[in-house]
């Protein structure tokens, strides 16, 4: 493989990525295609911006005539773009079925059309639902939010067009994952900079909630692993091995940060919240993968001294860009 289509590589996880492969296959050329919607921020690709190996295309998944247009002259994609918070996509469903399930149609189409070497899509283990025990690959999808409803209704369109149409596909389903460059909506970044501002952070119910946590980096070897290395028609969940409660995450931050407990807020529970995601990663395993699980407080830590010592670009977004402050005031007025 030679050209990879990136899209959604203006987010958080697919900036990581692209990053990634440029250090690590030097002789690979990343085309990013990215509509930069309130999550997508060209600031995250600063620093590979003059690589030559890097070009940049702004524009949305569901352009058909943009996607064949790069399709044609690329050898596989990784599709990362998606609505990816459930929050927003409780309050507008609409955007992530027309990210999450239609956007994902249009780039089979471009691959198959352009006989694709590998499509890999990047998937959530939020397609299966909830859990008191673990999630395995065969396990049947149970989505519970209009998010991850409109994921599990990608991957399954992924799925038909390998059975279908023999299109050399990888699923990835990956876990909760944080690093550096996560817009501030979500939990770990959400909360590390309301904590640097001595601001009070919004617990939804009791908090006792369970993630499977990976930092980004594990995030992206398990896809590079995947993608090279996976069986075509083959799912692999890509996780941390490293479920906690939120208040345990909450802790963690307040403890780094040196802040009091009577900044936490238990506030109104998101509605159809899943109570708990664990991933069995036998089968990455199987390939090689392992999560670096012991490092994750190390992880944690070197998150929060990253937007400590990058508050200009998590201001940027929480000071001045009024699609965030919008989202934020209409969320959790209603969580009060
Ligand atoms: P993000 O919200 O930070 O980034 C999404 C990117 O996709 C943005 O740059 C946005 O501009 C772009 N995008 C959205 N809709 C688009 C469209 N129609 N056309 C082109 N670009 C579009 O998301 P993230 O957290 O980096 O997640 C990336 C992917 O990984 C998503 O598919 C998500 O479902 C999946 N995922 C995320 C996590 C996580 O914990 N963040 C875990 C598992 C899987
Ligand atoms: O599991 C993988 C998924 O992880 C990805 O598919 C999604 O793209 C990604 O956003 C993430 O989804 P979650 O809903 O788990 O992430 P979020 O950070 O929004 O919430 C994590 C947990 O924290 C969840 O139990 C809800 C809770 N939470 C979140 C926010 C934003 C709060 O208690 N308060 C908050 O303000």
């Amino acid at each position: 493989m030679q050209t990879l289509i990136v899209t959604g590589g203006a987010g958080f996880i697919g900036s990581n990525f692209v990053r990634y492969m440029l250090n690590k296959y030097p002789d690979y050329r990343i085309v990013v295609l990215d509509a930069l919607t309130y999550a997508g921020n060209l600031d995250n690709l600063a620093d590979v911006w003059k690589n030559p190996n890097f070009s940049f295309f702004k524009g949305d998944i569901n352009d058909a005539a943009l996607v064949d247009n790069l399709a044609q002259n690329a050898d596989a994609i990784v599709n990362f773009a998606a609505e990816s918070h459930n929050d927003r996509a409780i309050l507008n469903p609409q955007a992530a079925v027309q990210s999450n399930f239609n956007g994902v149609w249009t780039l089979l189409e471009a691959a198959r059309k352009f006989k694709h070497e590998r499509f890999h899509h990047i998937s959530t283990d939020e397609v299966y639902g909830t859990t008191d025990g673990i999630f395995r690959e065969g396990d049947p999808l149970e989505p519970n939010q209009p998010y991850s409803a409109a994921k599990a209704g990608g991957e399954l369109m992924v799925r038909a067009y390998h059975q279908t149409f023999g299109l050399p596909t990888i699923v990835t389903r990956g876990s909760n994952t944080f690093g550096p460059y996560h817009y501030p909506e979500k939990i770990i970044p959400l909360f590390i900079t309301n904590l640097i501002d001595d601001q009070p952070v919004p617990v939804y119910g009791d908090g006792m909630q369970v993630r499977d946590w990976m930092y980004v980096l594990d995030h992206c070897r398990g896809i590079d692993i995947a993608l090279h290395h996976g069986t075509p028609g083959e799912v692999y969940n890509v996780g941390g091995d490293n479920d906690r409660p939120n208040m345990e995450i909450v802790t963690l931050l307040l403890k780094f940060l040196n802040k009091p407990e009577s900044l936490i807020r238990h506030v109104k529970d998101r509605p159809g919240h899943d109570r708990r995601y664990s991933l069995d990663v036998s089968k990455m395993g199987g390939l090689g993968y392992r999560p670096e699980k012991e490092r994750f407080e190390e992880r944690l830590k070197e998150t929060v001294d990253w937007y400590v010592a990058n508050e200009a670009w998590w201001r940027k977004i929480k000071e001045k860009q009024a699609e965030y402050q919008a989202f934020m005031n209409q969320w959790y007025a209603e969580r009060k």
